[in-house]
């Protein structure tokens, strides 16, 4: 499924020289991307949403992006954005469509299967719309000395087929985040993510087929006033086929994000490794011939080398949950946080980083340095090109 060979096509003087660095940094791995651009002359900046960012590794929304203190340490380790834990909106007196989503977690687990995967049995953010409006706006003071992107997520109202939207809803949630957007002095559009979650795959309502094309049909224009609105697309319980409709039904978006977790329907639990790698890259391949919003990857990016076969297929970035909880015995990163250990791998791994596989690209002619840089960015192959 993936297309890139086993090993990187490199000259040995080039991987030594990324051994070296790799070594250097290890117990101290800060501003990585500037240390890359200036010793091995290779700019790795990205796009998410439109804004340009350092590097591609951002973190998706999820249990990494509940509380101020895993937004400090994020924004301290490096990470190219932030889209916070998905709440579920509100009505104006309070009431919620989607409440079932708000339900309390269990306990997260690491596991292998096809590569690691997570296992949790949990929905949205559990608490109210108004500590959700105040967890972002901490976020983003917290995260605007050093310009790192904080996005909230939100799970609006899906309703079945026949019945209406809950406008009021959209309104009323959209209304309030923008309050806070414009309070902590953003500026421009507030950019937003619209979770169609996995667990909903295994609802039955996604048994059917035409109520999710209408919902992602219909959902942007309910999302109204200064929003960049991004559609973080789930893994339906249908074929290949069906994915891509739900990409090209999605056209009105301002960026998506593809694919969310695979459902279990068997354990009633989301899952991630290869499966889901595998499907979400084959569907992508489906896609090229279309044109689409700018992408976000999603999926198993555990590797420099996973994040290139996404952007090979349209991805400007990545979204990342599962390879910031690995155990620290993974990361060649050995000082810092665990965020900033992984993040070290991501870049500098001398089989599996994103380094070493650019140099491959430039190697086998895909890609060709600009004025002596190498740009992460002339890996992306836009869909419909
Ligand atoms: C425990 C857990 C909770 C998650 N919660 C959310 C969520 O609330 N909203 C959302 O859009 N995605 C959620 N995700 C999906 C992740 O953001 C990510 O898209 C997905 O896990 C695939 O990336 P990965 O293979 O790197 O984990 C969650 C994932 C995990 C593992």
């Amino acid at each position: 499924m993936t297309s890139l060979p086993d090993e990187p096509q490199v000259p040995a003087a080039r991987r030594s020289l990324l051994e070296a660095l790799g070594r250097r940094t290890a117990r101290n791995p800060a501003n990585l991307a500037a240390v890359v651009r200036e010793e091995l002359k290779m700019d790795l900046t990205a796009r998410y949403a439109g804004l340009s960012v350092p590097h591609p590794f951002g973190i998706g929304s999820g249990q990494l992006s509940c509380t101020l203190k895993q937004v400090e340490d994020s924004v301290a380790a490096g990470v190219a954005f932030i889209v916070l834990k998905t709440v579920i909106a509100e009505n104006p007196t309070g009431g919620r469509r989607m409440d079932a989503w708000t339900k309390r977690e269990t306990r997260m687990k690491v596991e292998k299967r096809r590569g690691w995967t997570v296992t949790w049995k949990g929905r949205g953010w559990s608490g109210s719309l108004e500590e959700y409006l105040a967890f972002l706006e901490q976020s983003l003071a917290a995260a605007r000395a050093q310009d790192v992107p904080v996005i909230p997520s939100v799970k609006y109202h899906l309703p079945a087929a026949g019945e209406p939207f809950d406008t009021g809803e959209y309104r009323h949630t959209t209304q309030a985040l923008l309050k806070v957007w414009g309070r902590a002095g953003c500026g421009g559009d507030m950019i937003l993510e619209k979770d169609f979650s996995p667990t909903l795959a295994g609802d039955d309502l996604a048994g059917l087929r035409e109520s999710v094309l209408r919902w992602i049909r219909e959902v942007p224009a309910l999302i109204t006033g200064n929003v960049r609105l991004g559609l973080k697309l789930m893994n339906a319980l249908f074929d290949d086929a069906f994915q891509v409709e739900m990409l090209q039904a999605a056209s009105s978006a301002a960026f998506l994000v593809v694919f969310n977790r695979l459902f279990d329907q068997a354990r009633g639990v989301a899952y991630g490794g290869y499966d889901l790698s595998d499907r979400n890259l084959r569907v992508l391949d489906l896609a090229a011939k279309y044109r689409l919003p700018p992408l976000a990857g999603t999926g198993n990016i555990c590797s420099g080398r996973m994040m290139l076969e996404y952007a090979q297929r349209g991805c400007e970035s990545g979204q990342l949950h599962t390879f910031f909880q690995l155990p620290v015995s993974e990361y060649t990163g050995t000082g810092g946080g665990r965020i900033a250990r992984a993040l070290h791998t991501l870049l500098l791994h001398p089989t599996e980083g994103l380094v070493v596989w650019l140099w491959h690209l430039a190697e086998t002619g895909a890609i060709e340095p600009r004025d002596g840089v190498l740009h992460f960015l002339d890996a992306v192959v836009r869909h419909g090109d």
